[in-house]
C-alpha cells in the first residue's frame, strides 16, 4: 500500500484529533498515583473521550488480523511491559513506571500519543530510562523534513538509545495514521541513515520508540496483547503523531500539559 498524502483540510482534522488525544493525557496525569488501578484510569479516560470530547477510543474492540478484540479503551504498560498492556485491577504502587497510550478518533481521523508516568518516586535507572526514551522520541522527530528518509528517524533513535546502554524493541514500530489506526509506512525505531522511503509534505505518522533497560527481545503474554521484555527488564515508550510540512515537521499531539521538547546533550 502506498503512503497517503493528506490535504490541508485533512491535516486540520488530524490536528484536532491529535490535540484531543494529548488532552486525555493531560486530564489523567494528576490521577496517576499510588493505589489507583489501571482499570480505573481506563474508565476515566474512556468517559472523558466519549462524554467530554465526543471522541471514539480507537483501541476498544480493535482487532487487527491475528489478534483478539482489544478489551479496553487505553493501553497501560507497567515496568517490564513494553506496550499494549491491558488495564486491570492491580493498584499502581510507588516506584512503578507506566506508559499510558491514548488513541482518539474524531470525525473519522486518528490521534495517537503516549507518555511515561513515574508513580511516586522511582529508581534512578527507571527515571533515566524514561528520560532517554523521551529524548529518543524527539531526536526522531528532529529528523522529519521533506527529502529526509524514513531510515533517518530510526537511525537517530537507535544510536542514542544504544549510546546510553539501552536497547531498541524491533517487533513494533511507528505507523502511518489517518482514517486508519495503522497504515503505511512502518516507522522503524532502528536502521541506517539515508535508507527507506523519502518523506514528503502531507505524510502523517507516529514515532513511538520502545526502549529496554536490558536486552531488546520481547515475549507476548497469554492475553494475546500484552508485550513484555523477555528478560523482564524495564521498558519505556513515548509517542507523538506528526505531519511532514513544507519546511519540516509539526507535532499533532501536543497539548497544554505535554512535556516540552527536552534539551539533549
Ligand atoms: N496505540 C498503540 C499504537 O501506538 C496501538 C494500540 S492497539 C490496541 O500503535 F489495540 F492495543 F489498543
Ligand atoms: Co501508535
Ligand atoms: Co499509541
Amino acid at each position: 500500500m502506498a503512503i497517503s498524502i493528506k490535504t490541508p483540510a485533512e491535516i486540520d482534522s488530524m490536528r484536532l484529533s491529535g490535540r484531543l488525544a494529548g488532552e486525555v493525557l493531560d486530564y489523567i496525569t494528576p490521577l496517576v498515583q499510588p493505589g489507583v488501578t489501571t482499570a480505573e484510569l481506563d474508565r476515566l479516560c474512556h468517559d472523558y473521550m466519549v462524554d467530554v470530547q465526543g471522541c471514539i477510543p480507537a483501541p476498544l474492540n480493535y482487532a487487527p488480523p491475528g489478534y483478539p478484540p482489544y478489551p479496553k479503551s487505553i493501553c497501560a504498560s507497567i515496568n517490564h511491559q513494553v506496550c499494549h498492556g491491558v488495564p486491570n485491577e492491580r493498584p499502581l504502587k510507588k516506584g512503578d513506571i507506566v506508559n499510558l497510550d491514548i488513541t482518539t478518533i474524531k470525525g473519522g481521523w486518528h490521534g495517537d500519543t503516549s507518555r511515561m508516568f513515574i508513580v511516586g518516586e522511582a529508581s534512578i535507572l527507571a527515571k533515566r530510562l524514561c528520560q532517554i526514551t523521551h529524548e529518543c522520541l524527539w531526536l526522531g522527530i528532529d529528523q522529519v523534513k521533506p527529502g529526509a528518509r524514513l531510515g533517518d528517524i530510526g537511525a537517530a533513535i537507535q544510536r542514542y538509545a544504544e549510546r546510553n546502554g539501552f536497547s531498541v524493541v524491533r517487533e513494533f514500530c511507528g505507523h502511518g495514521l489517518g482514517l486508519n489506526f495503522h497504515e503505511d509506512p512502518q516507522v522503524l525505531h532502528y536502521g541506517k541513515p539515508g535508507t527507506g522511503p523519502e518523506l514528503s509534505p502531507g505524510m502523517t505518522f507516529t514515532i513511538e520508540p520502545m526502549i529496554n533497560a536490558g536486552k531488546a527481545a520481547i515475549s507476548e503474554l497469554a492475553d494475546g496483547w500484552t508485550i513484555v521484555t523477555k528478560d523482564r527488564s524495564l521498558s519505556a515508550q513515548w509517542e507523538h503523531s506528526v505531519v511532514v510540512t513544507e519546511t519540516g515537521v509539526e507535532v499533532l499531539t501536543l497539548s497544554a500539559g505535554a512535556p516540552p521538547r527536552p534539551n539533549i546533550n
